[in-house]
């Protein structure tokens, strides 16, 4: 919780920035952000674009740019929600299955080591519950069964 609340003040704090798409100031941006969870995931990617008003292709062409920016070891992120709209909707059944289909361990890795799952409190858009986002992308309304299937078809599908 404590990681979600620097990313957000992080993230706040660049968005109001007069020249946030100055291209040295998005990769201060960056390497803030890495400096909570140690390398920079297809999340916080995403988010960084957005605060930084810049295309998502800019990014990633600055990670490639900047040795000291590291990407995260894994290929995919799932942001699951736990609040109570979401499980009262199945959310918890969800999150279960997520676990089980991609045999995520106690440090919130897959056992193939390709995808990290997360858990958030609230997503902060319960009307739509279930939600999840994964690599950054929100994803609503889902059931146990939509969910597991779009995890597979994203996070599966070069298997
Ligand atoms: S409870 Fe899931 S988005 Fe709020």
């Amino acid at each position: 919780m404590e990681e979600e609340a620097r990313i957000r003040e992080i993230l706040d704090y660049y968005r109001a920035q007069r020249d946030r798409g100055d291209q040295s100031v998005i990769a201060e941006l960056l390497r803030e952000l890495q400096e909570v969870q140690g390398y920079l995931t297809p999340e916080l990617k995403k988010e960084a674009a957005e605060a930084a008003g810049a295309s998502e292709k800019l990014i990633h062409i600055l990670v490639q740019r900047y040795p000291s920016l590291k990407e995260s070891p894994f290929a995919h992120e799932i942001l699951a929600c736990t609040g109570e709209r979401c499980g009262n909707r199945e959310g918890a059944r969800l999150l279960q299955e997520i676990r089980k289909e991609l045999e995520i361990g106690k440090d919130g890795l897959s056992g193939d080591g390709q995808v990290m799952l997360r858990t958030r409190s609230c997503l902060k858009r319960c009307r739509t519950a279930v939600n999840m986002d994964i690599d950054g992308v929100p994803y609503t309304g889902l059931t146990p069964e939509t969910g597991l299937e779009l995890v597979r078809s994203i996070c599966k599908k070069n298997k």
